[in-house]
C-alpha cells in the first residue's frame, strides 16, 4: 500500500523516524503539527493542527500525539496528558465523521501504550490480555476507546500498544544511558519487573507493516519479541557501555525524583507482540544486545 500518509505528531521522536521510513518506502508524507514548518526529513508538506484539521486526500493516518509522561504528574500535566491523547483522538474521529465516507483514510494507526496492562508480574501479555489498573492504564483505555469511534466510521483501526522506545533521539534511552556515563547506573527497584522495549527503527517499520497488512486491526503490541527484566536490561546496557551496573536505585529514591511516574518504571509488563509476529513482521532487532549495539554504534 502507498499513497498519501498523514502523521499527527510527526515532529516527535517516533514521528520523525516514521516519516523518514515512509518516504523511503514511497509514501507522500503529510505531517500535522501545532507549529507547521517547511518540508524535509521525509515530510513533503505540513498541515496545521487547528480545532478542525484537514484530513482530505489521505490514504492512511497515524496518530502519535501525546505529551511526555516521564515527568511529575501535576494536575495541569494530567490535563495535558489527557487532552493530547484522548482529546486529539476525539478530534480525529470528529473530523473524519464530517467527511464523506469514501474520502476518509482507509487506515488509522492510533498510538496507545503497554501501560494499558498495568503492573502484571510474570504474566505473558498478548493482545487478548485484559487491561490493568492505575492512572496510566485508565488513560490508555480511554485513548483506545476514542480510537474505537474511528473504527465505527469504517477505517481499519490499529491501537498500537507501544513499549519503551529505544533511540538516541528519544528521552527514555537518554535517561537510561546518562547514569551509566556518570558511573551510577543500576537496576531500578528489585529489577524483577519486565520491560517491553522496541528499537525505534522496528517501531516505525512495524507501523508501516501494519498499514499494509489488511488483516491487522484492534490492539497491536508494539514491542520486541524478547522483553527483558529490568535487572537484565541494566546488566546488558552496562556491558554495552563498558560501565558497571553497580548501584540499585531503591523505590523510595525513584518516587522522590519521579513522583507517581516511578510506578510506571517499577511496573512489570511482559508484553509479547503476538499480532505482529503472526502477521509476518520480521524484527531487525528482536534481541536487546543487537539493538543496543546498533544504537550505541550509530547514535541512531
Ligand atoms: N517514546 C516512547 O518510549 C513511547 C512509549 C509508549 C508510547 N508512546 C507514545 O507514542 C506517541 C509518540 O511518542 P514520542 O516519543 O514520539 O513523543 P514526542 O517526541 O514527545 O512527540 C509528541 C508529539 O505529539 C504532538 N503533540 C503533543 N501534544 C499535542 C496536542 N495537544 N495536540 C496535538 N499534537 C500534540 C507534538 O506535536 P507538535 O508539538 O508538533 O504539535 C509531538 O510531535 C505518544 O503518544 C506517546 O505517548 C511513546
Amino acid at each position: 500500500m502507498s499513497g498519501q500518509l498523514g502523521i499527527v505528531g510527526a515532529s516527535g521522536f517516533i514521528g520523525r523516524e516514521l516519516a523518514r521510513q515512509a518516504a523511503a518506502a514511497g509514501w507522500r508524507v503529510c505531517g500535522f503539527s501545532r507549529s507547521p514548518r517547511g518540508p524535509g526529513g521525509g515530510i513533503a508538506a505540513w498541515r496545521d493542527w487547528p480545532e478542525r484539521p484537514d484530513f482530505r486526500g489521505l490514504d492512511a493516518l497515524v496518530n502519535l500525539a501525546g505529551e511526555p509522561v516521564n515527568r511529575r504528574w501535576t494536575a495541569e500535566r494530567r490535563r495535558g496528558f489527557h487532552d493530547s491523547r484522548i482529546g486529539v483522538t476525539e478530534r480525529i474521529a470528529a473530523g473524519l465523521a464530517e467527511m464523506p465516507a469514501a474520502e476518509r483514510p482507509r487506515v488509522l494507526v492510533n498510538s496507545s501504550a503497554v501501560g494499558i496492562y498495568g503492573d502484571r508480574g510474570d504474566e505473558i501479555l498478548e493482545e487478548g490480555a485484559a487491561p490493568g489498573s492505575g492512572y496510566l492504564a485508565d488513560l490508555c483505555r480511554d485513548w483506545e476507546r476514542a480510537a474505537d469511534r474511528v473504527a465505527a466510521l469504517g477505517p481499519r483501526v490499529m491501537k498500537w500498544r507501544t513499549g519503551v522506545v529505544l533511540g538516541s533521539e528519544g528521552a527514555a534511552f537518554r535517561q537510561m544511558v546518562m547514569p551509566f556515563r556518570l558511573g551510577i547506573g543500576g537496576r531500578l527497584g528489585s529489577g524483577k519487573q519486565w520491560m517491553p522495549w522496541i528499537h525505534v527503527a522496528d517501531l516505525a517499520g512495524s507501523i508501516l507493516h501494519g498499514i499494509g497488512h489488511p488483516t491487522l486491526s484492534g490492539p497491536v503490541n508494539g514491542s520486541a519479541p524478547e522483553p527483558e527484566r529490568n535487572l537484565d536490561f541494566t546488566r546488558k546496557l552496562g556491558k554495552a557501555l563498558r560501565r558497571p551496573a553497580l548501584l540499585p536505585v531503591p523505590p523510595f529514591a525513584l518516587k522522590l525524583v519521579l513522583g507517581e511516574f516511578a510506578e510506571v518504571v517499577l511496573a512489570s509488563q511482559r508484553a509479547i507482540p503476538r499480532a505482529l509476529l503472526e502477521s509476518g513482521f520480521r524484527f531487525r532487532y528482536p534481541a536487546l544486545d543487537g539493538a543496543l549495539a546498533d544504537l550505541l554504534a550509530t547514535g541512531k
